[in-house]
């Protein structure tokens, strides 16, 4: 049996596609069933349905043997045990800081200060100050990210960019682009070995869908 991790919502409809060139179609759609695992046209292969965040988690562990998962969920987790075989440029966005209009975030780094960063990615955000030399406080939040400097919580924070629509509505704006951000096919590396004859083909297929889009 093999065992394909997926999130919901904007990953899940833009990795069909690829799930289809490689001869998968899953049999429930799980944006209207409540069932966590769902089975497909192959009887060999069934996918769980997992928030984003949880997808590295249970591909590095073998409880799925692939999956998709964004790039920022990916680099906060880290790729322990996992094989990243395809970009598939889909679900994109970037990493950003993003500030309160009135903040002057130039003048903040050019003078060396501290910052306040509220953010759920920690790893992103320590590592990107870390690059840039800038000493920072960073407050681990779980999501509304866009409040945190409104209520005075932080100063700045870290968090996705998509169409920039969250940020306006919140009289922030984008101060840096920290990478950008696409979808990878995400494979646990010991399954690689030991299913390698099913993998292989699923792996191949959906690199090629890649090339022809
Ligand atoms: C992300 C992010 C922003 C928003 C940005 O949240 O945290 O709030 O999308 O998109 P925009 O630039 O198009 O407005 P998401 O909807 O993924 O949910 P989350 O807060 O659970 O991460």
């Amino acid at each position: 049996m093999i065992t394909m991790a997926l999130a919901k919502g904007r990953i899940y409809q833009e990795a069909l596609p690829f799930l289809a060139a490689a001869g998968i179609f899953p049999a429930e759609d799980p944006e209207k069933s409540r069932k966590l695992m769902i089975a497909t046209n192959r009887p060999d292969l069934r996918i769980v349905v997992i928030r984003a965040t949880d997808v590295p988690t249970y591909v590095q562990y073998g409880a799925a043997d692939l999956g998709v998962c964004g790039w920022d969920t990916l680099y906060e987790h880290g790729g322990n045990g996992l094989f990243i075989p395809v970009d598939l440029q889909i679900a994109k966005c970037r990493m950003s800081v993003a500030a309160p209009n009135g903040f002057d975030y130039e003048r903040l780094v050019r003078s060396g200060g501290r910052i306040r960063i509220a953010t759920k990615f920690m790893k992103w955000a320590r590592d990107y100050f870390a690059r840039q030399g800038v000493h920072v406080d960073l407050i681990k939040l779980y999501g509304s990210m866009e409040l945190a400097p409104i209520a005075g919580l932080a100063d700045a924070i870290v968090d996705i960019v998509a169409t920039g629509a969250t940020l306006r509505a919140n009289n922030m704006r984008e101060v840096r682009v920290i990478a950008p951000i696409s979808s990878r096919l995400i494979v646990n590396q010991i399954s690689m070995g030991l299913k390698k004859a099913e993998l292989s083909p699923i792996i191949e297929n959906i690199r090629k869908a890649k090339k022809n889009d």
